[in-house]
């Protein structure tokens, strides 16, 4: 019997450690060290192996002149968005981790993507639902499927696999569905299938034998990850890993996979709203700020293309503590409605509550309105909200947010087709923001009749004058310096 090894890891870091520790020395979390026991060395269960024998080829160093480069290929998918967050598509080899909470669409977002794949052949592997449960949800996902004699159906009898009609609309490509958790199963399908692309769903119920700690836990995630990751390098096939992420939003199994991957998606949103959210995280191929809308239909997800005119209601009066903001999320101008109410506190201590916007930023907020403007604001309640369930990290929203405060808290709607873009500083002062023509003309494509932004975000020097011109928008730019000058020109 071969010898078995214990060790502890971390489950929050996936800190690894031969004794067991109250504090993890990585994370500083306490308790998190659970013991997992590791069985190497049991040769009789080979790992992904690849077609060919030469799998010792050791490298050599290359100058770096000499090393040949042809432009990356890319698949791409029939999904926009999943496109533009991939940075253009589906890079051959590539390991993409997708993490999300449950619930939140992860398995219907690449069930879809698999049933849709022009010329592709796709495995589904799925670990937590029954090939019936999947087939039912890729009937309400794709349209009726065509007469029988697809381009790729019928030559395939896999052992515990099922396959799914070629669907019309998406090109011809064939979608196979196998449950199973065992890697060197799944690994023993896939050389028999040969499929473009895998998808896992989910990582954390996949076990390796080479492992002998349960699914889920680090080590047997950590090793069934390598022995993809081999796979996808080795055969240059792509592979989507789905990721369950803990409750204070990690990738459970955990931030080791972060490392690991190419790729980090995160899926998120608010599942009491129909908008989701995907997130590059992390890209080595791309932009690792993009951002991709769905909106959860009853039948699967569909693509939402120009999110400004979902985010925006379309509303016949003004209301007060209503404003617009122009954030952009990776390359992408959103315009966005930001809410505030303001209203006397009923108790000893005022509340404050952020829907979709940082607390902390929140209080800054408040802050520099009270020193700054002086505003009354700290026996009031306070609460934002930022519609659509969408979260926003990008720092120009301060400024429309301070608006709708101060325009909750006087009573007095800003003027209708007003937006803005702009920083609040510590000492009242608008700062710039990145990217502001292409929030200008956002705005103005929306139809907005002024928009404040920055003085510093106007340029110093004559070259860069010529560089960025003002006077070919349409829409009024009104250029201000301080937060007091804002409200003289909202409110008189
Ligand atoms: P699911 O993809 O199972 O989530 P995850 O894999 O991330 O755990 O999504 C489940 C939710 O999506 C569920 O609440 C039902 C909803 N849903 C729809 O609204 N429309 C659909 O067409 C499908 C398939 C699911
Ligand atoms: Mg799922």
């Amino acid at each position: 019997m071969a010898k078995s090894k214990i060790a502890y890891f971390c489950q929050s870091c996936g800190f690894e450690s031969p004794k067991w520790l109250g504090k993890c020395p990585s994370c500083q979390q306490w308790n998190t060290f659970v013991e997992e026991v590791i069985e190497k060395g049991n040769a009789s269960v080979p790992a992904w192996k690849p077609a060919s024998t030469s799998q010792q080829r050791a490298n050599k160093p290359v100058q770096v002149t000499d090393i040949t480069y042809s432009e990356e290929h890319r698949v791409p998918t029939p999904d926009k968005e999943f496109n533009r967050v991939l940075g253009g598509g589906i890079v051959p080899g590539s390991l993409v981790l997708i993490g999300g909470e449950p619930g939140i669409g992860k398995s219907t977002l690449m069930l879809q993507l698999a049933l849709n794949m022009p010329h592709q052949k796709v495995l589904y592997v799925s670990g937590e639902e029954s090939d019936r449960q999947i087939k039912m949800r890729a009937e309400r996902l794709m349209p009726p499927p065509p007469p029988k004699g697809g381009a790729n159906s019928g030559n395939y009898t896999g052992l515990s696999s099922i396959e799914a009609p070629p669907l019309g609309g998406g090109g011809g490509g064939t979608c196979y569905i196998l449950t199973e958790t065992s890697t060197q199963n799944i690994f023993k399908q896939i050389e028999s299938l040969e499929p473009d692309l895998v998808v896992i769903d989910s990582i954390q119920t996949l076990h390796s034998a080479h492992i002998e700690s349960t699914p889920g836990s680090v080590s047997q995630v950590r090793e069934c990850t390598a022995e993809l990751l081999r796979f996808a390098k080795e055969t240059s096939t792509p592979v989507f890993l789905i990721g369950h992420i803990t409750k204070d939003g990690m990738i459970a199994g955990p931030k080791i996979l972060e490392h690991m991957v190419d790729t980090v998606l995160q899926f998120e949103g608010d599942r009491h709203h129909v908008y989701r959210i995907l997130r590059t995280i992390k890209n080595r191929f791309g932009s690792a700020s993009e951002l991709g809308i769905y909106e959860m239909m009853g039948e699967g997800l569909r693509e939402v293309s120009n999110p400004s005119e979902i985010l925006l209601s379309h509303r016949e009066t003004p209301l007060s503590g209503i404003t617009i903001s122009a954030t952009l999320e990776g390359m992408r101008p959103m315009l966005i409605e930001t809410q505030a109410l303001v209203s006397a506190s009923a108790y000893g201590t005022p509340q404050r509550t952020a829907t979709g916007f940082d607390t902390k930023r929140m209080s800054m907020l408040l802050a520099v309105l009270e020193k700054r403007c002086g505003f009354r604001l700290g026996a009031k309640d306070v609460f934002l909200n930022i519609t659509g369930g969408i979260r926003v990290e990008d720092p120009a929203i301060d400024l429309g947010l301070a608006a709708a405060i101060i325009s909750s808290h006087e009573d007095m709607p800003i003027p209708f087709k007003t937006c803005f873009a702009g920083e609040l500083g510590l000492s009242g002062e608008i700062r710039a923001v990145n990217r502001v023509e292409q929030r200008i003309a956002e705005a103005q494509k929306l139809g907005f009749n002024q928009i404040f932004i920055s003085k510093y975000n106007l340029p110093a020097s004559g070259q860069d004058k010529k560089r960025m011109d003002l006077s070919r928008y349409d829409i009024d730019i009104k250029i201000v310096s301080s937060i007091e000058e804002v409200f003289g020109l909202l409110f008189g």
